[in-house]
């Protein structure tokens, strides 16, 4: 992987893998939160890391606006293009403070969710610790991330994840293996990590 995103953008909706990744995020945070019930119709959503949106166009349907954030022009791009009508879509970077707080109505988010996003980030402690304070109280963060097998491996140890929740403060915290994905020959599982912000 690049550390240009924008790289990526174009025919980033037409890989498979890509496309199934966020299929199976969006059932594993359905099965968690009961994304799909009538209870979620008021909220506001914040897809950090959103990429062209494969995971916010899923959620979209089923709450009041998602706020789609991304670092990479290209996908953002991609994403306004598809004219979803309760998607706002967002480029800049929310952890160096470059996203206009008046711009995206920056916190009281009942939802964050960050699919495949934070193993990337080079401070993922502290990304988590910033995404946590834009919940309101009750508010639910939901992150998936490749699973690494050790510390030093590309992804997130079941560790790494529960401490970083942890250290954001977040209540409730689960943390697990929700699929696993076969590319070229390997299994590579994904994990959730999810809190509830418990602070006001
Ligand atoms: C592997 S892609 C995942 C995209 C999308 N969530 C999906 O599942 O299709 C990682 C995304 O994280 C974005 N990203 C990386 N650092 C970021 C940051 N600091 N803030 C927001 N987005 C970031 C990249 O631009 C890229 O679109």
């Amino acid at each position: 992987m690049t550390d240009d995103w924008n790289d990526y953008a174009d025919g980033w909706d037409d890989n498979n893998d890509v496309r199934y990744y966020a299929s199976r995020a969006f059932a594993s945070l359905d099965e968690h939160l009961d994304l799909c019930g009538k209870n979620w119709k008021s909220k506001r959503v914040l897809d950090f890391g959103c990429g062209t949106g494969l995971l916010a166009e899923k959620i979209a349907p089923h709450v009041a606006e998602v706020v789609a954030v991304d670092t990479s022009e290209n996908m953002i791009a991609v994403l306004k293009a598809k004219n979803l009508p309760n998607v706002r879509a967002v480029h800049g970077d929310m952890l160096a403070g470059n996203v206009q707080e008046v711009e995206i109505g920056f916190s009281g988010f009942d939802l964050i969710c960050a699919s495949s996003v934070c193993a990337f980030l080079p401070d993922y402690r502290g990304a988590v610790a910033v995404l946590a304070g834009l919940l309101h109280k009750g508010g639910q963060f939901v992150q998936w991330d490749w699973q690494a097998s050790d510390d030093n491996g590309f992804g997130l140890t079941l560790h790494q994840m529960k401490t970083a929740l942890e250290a954001a403060r977040l209540g409730s915290i689960r943390v697990e293996q929700v699929f696993e994905i076969n590319s070229d020959a390997r299994t590579m599982p994904v994990l959730m990590g999810a809190g509830i912000c418990i602070t006001e």
